[in-house]
């Protein structure tokens, strides 16, 4: 598959990490998150499943193959830092997951000063990730 169709399928898992993480943090304020609202964050908790995958998925396609050589991001000081920091947010998020299921079967959720700061970290590191995916593919050369 082209290349533009991939970034392009990146930069779509980017922004559905970016909007489903904002809209989290900001259900995540109230005290208590119950009814419509906690099924609408285990959707957004789904659509920030998926979105990971895709970026995972063409990601790995662009180093494995499709972009620039393999060599080139794997001497990157950069792209080591937003692989690092993919890791450590994707395992920020799926700490959230069991209280968040566990929620959508009592029916309530009272947010925690740590599921909120987890969420915070997420939502930063997606914008750093993201910065610096752009800095990878304007810079290695
Ligand atoms: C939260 C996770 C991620 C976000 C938000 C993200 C976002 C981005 C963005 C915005 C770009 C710049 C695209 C452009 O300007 O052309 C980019 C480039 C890139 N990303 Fe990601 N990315 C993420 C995770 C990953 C992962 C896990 C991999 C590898 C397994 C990866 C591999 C790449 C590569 C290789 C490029 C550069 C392509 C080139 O050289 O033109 N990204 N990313």
């Amino acid at each position: 598959m082209d290349l533009t169709i991939i970034k392009l399928i990146h930069l779509l898992g980017f922004a559905g990490c970016l909007v489903a993480s904002f809209l989290k943090n900001r259900i995540l304020r109230a005290q208590s998150v119950e009814g419509r609202v906690l099924g609408q964050l285990v959707a957004l908790d789904k659509i920030s499943r998926v979105s990971a995958l895709l970026i995972f998925a063409t990601g790995f396609a662009m180093v494995a193959w499709l972009a620039k050589p393999t060599d080139l991001y794997l001497g990157s000081v950069s792209f080591w830092i937003k692989i690092c920091l993919f890791v450590t947010a994707s395992a920020a998020v799926l700490t959230t997951k069991p209280l968040i299921r566990e929620a959508a079967k009592i029916g309530q959720l009272k947010p925690t000063a740590r599921i909120r700061a987890l969420l915070v970290f997420d939502f930063v590191a997606i914008l750093v990730v993201a910065g610096l995916g752009r800095w990878v593919a304007t810079t290695l050369t």
